[in-house]
């Protein structure tokens, strides 16, 4: 069948006015020129589309069909402008950001930058744990992730863009807040306060320990940085944080950073998304954006 965009717009003006004329008003064409259109329209499909009711022009049964399958056309077309219209430049459209809850320390700083150059952009943020930050990768809901460790059981193109040591916090009169080069194997004395399961804070803090052998007494389990650091000022035990998390504490001298060899222990964040993804110009500049500028405007204070 031969059928054009145009004959399915006229149609549609003639099955919403029931009229020629009103139809051939709305689209600022001849009477006439409506009825060729649909004319040719009904040659083609072979069908009578409208029939006359008094004055009225009434779609038929192949008319009510082809104005269902016609609505659902231009539905469409307008959806593809739309995306269309949101892919042909930088400054406009959406992006959809996951961040791991540490991220979110200097997540806002880097949007805030971000936004005011791109002000067109529509920014979603969401701040989450990294199982979910995985699965988010995985369906394909969400344009880039800022995490700590790139997942392996998804193909993702994964890049570091700024340094997040770990370090060990304590409260300013621990009995160690003033030692120096103290040995990895005295934590063992200590209790941690820890992260939940699932965070890469915990993950990372285990893995440190681990490979040096040493078992470290858990403590509370807390799923937040702030409750961590409290619960550390509150004399509940030490904990491994990153240096992102601690800038306040640190400059009111609420926590201290405790000298330990092996300390800070080196991470990275990094930039993930999908390999293969088709990034959108607006996600493509973000990904720009933070490989170029994140570490000046977000890295961590240099207090190790
Ligand atoms: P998280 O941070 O501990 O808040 O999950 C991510 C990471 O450090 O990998």
């Amino acid at each position: 069948m031969h059928i054009s965009l145009r004959q399915l717009r006229v149609f549609e003006a003639v099955a919403q006015n029931n009229s020629y004329t009103r139809a051939a008003e709305e689209l600022h064409l001849s009477q006439p020129a409506v009825s060729m259109q649909v004319k040719q329209l009904e040659d083609e499909i072979g069908l009578p589309l409208f029939e006359r009711l008094g004055k009225r022009v009434v779609p038929t049964e192949a008319g009510h069909e082809l104005y269902h399958y016609s609505r659902a056309i231009t539905h469409s077309l307008i959806e593809m402008e739309e995306v269309m219209e949101s892919l042909k430049g930088i400054n406009r459209g959406s992006l959809r950001l996951a961040v791991a809850s540490t991220v979110n320390y200097f997540a806002p700083r880097l949007l805030a930058v971000f936004q005011k150059r791109y002000p067109g952009i529509a920014l979603r943020l969401d701040v989450t744990n990294r199982e979910m930050l995985v699965q988010m990768l995985d369906s394909n809901s969400v344009d880039l992730v800022l995490m700590g460790v790139p997942p392996k059981n998804v193909d993702v193109e994964a890049e570091a863009f700024m340094d997040n040591p770990l370090v060990v916090v304590a409260p300013p009169d621990h009995p160690l807040a003033s030692a120096r080069d103290i040995p990895t194997e005295r934590l063992s004395e200590e209790v941690f306060v820890m992260r939940e399961e699932g965070s890469g804070t915990r993950k990372a803090m285990q893995r440190f320990f681990a490979e040096r052998g040493i078992e470290i007494r858990h403590g509370m389990q807390m799923t937040r940085n702030e409750a961590v650091k409290q619960a550390v000022r509150s004399g509940l035990g030490l904990s491994v944080v990153s240096l992102h998390t601690i800038e306040l504490e640190l400059e009111t001298r609420r926590l201290v950073i405790l000298n330990v060899q092996g300390f800070p222990d080196r991470r990275q964040w990094y930039l993930v998304y999908r390999r293969g993804k088709r990034l959108s110009p607006a996600a493509s500049a973000f990904r720009d954006f933070v490989r170029a500028e994140a570490a000046k405007i977000a890295a961590p204070i240099a207090a190790v």
